[in-house]
């Protein structure tokens, strides 16, 4: 099984956290490749055998719950396509003291449901990843732990 991990970060947290669901899922012996997603092409979701949207929460071009603004020109190369069945997971890092709590969530689910994808797990929103790393990182592993023996059904 080979796993695609796409991510983008401005002040690290997301890219922490993707290493720990990494570490977690190479633990059961699968193979997870990370990736910015400014640097991941279309074809390399194909050729993935399951997908994990990694993304903070950020304002963008003043509206409030975007993804991080590198997910934008890589969710326009989708325009149109498909990639019926392929199984994705999302995974969020946030704030809840803001309006759209792991905004970004939501829209990278709509993204999964425009490519006819499948959400394997229920998407992870992980409030105030600095505030509290050790509960956090726990989630985060357990997430993966649950999201890998999902994927080896
Ligand atoms: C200007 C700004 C806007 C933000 N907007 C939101 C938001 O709408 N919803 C949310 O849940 N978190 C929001 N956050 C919080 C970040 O998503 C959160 O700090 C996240 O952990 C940052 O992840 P990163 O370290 O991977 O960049 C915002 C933070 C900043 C500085």
């Amino acid at each position: 099984m080979n796993i695609l991990l796409v991510y983008a970060t401005n002040s690290g947290g997301t890219q922490l956290a993707s290493q720990i669901v990494q570490e977690h899922l190479m633990s059961q012996n699968l193979q997870v490749t990370m990736k910015e997603v400014r640097d991941t092409q279309p074809e390399e979701l194909t050729d993935a055998d399951a997908v994990i949207l990694a993304s903070s929460t950020w304002d963008y071009e003043g509206l409030e719950g975007q993804p991080h603004p590198d997910y934008r020109p890589f969710m326009e190369l989708f325009k149109g396509k498909k990639i019926t069945g392929k199984k994705f997971a999302v995974l969020g890092l946030g704030d809840s003291s803001y309006t759209y709590f792991c905004g970004a969530v939501n829209h990278l689910e709509q993204f999964v449901k425009d490519l006819e994808g499948i959400l394997a797990v229920d998407s992870l929103k992980i409030d105030g990843f600095y505030l509290d790393q050790q509960t956090n990182s726990e989630k985060l592993a357990s997430w993966a732990d649950n999201l890998g023996k999902t994927l080896v059904k």
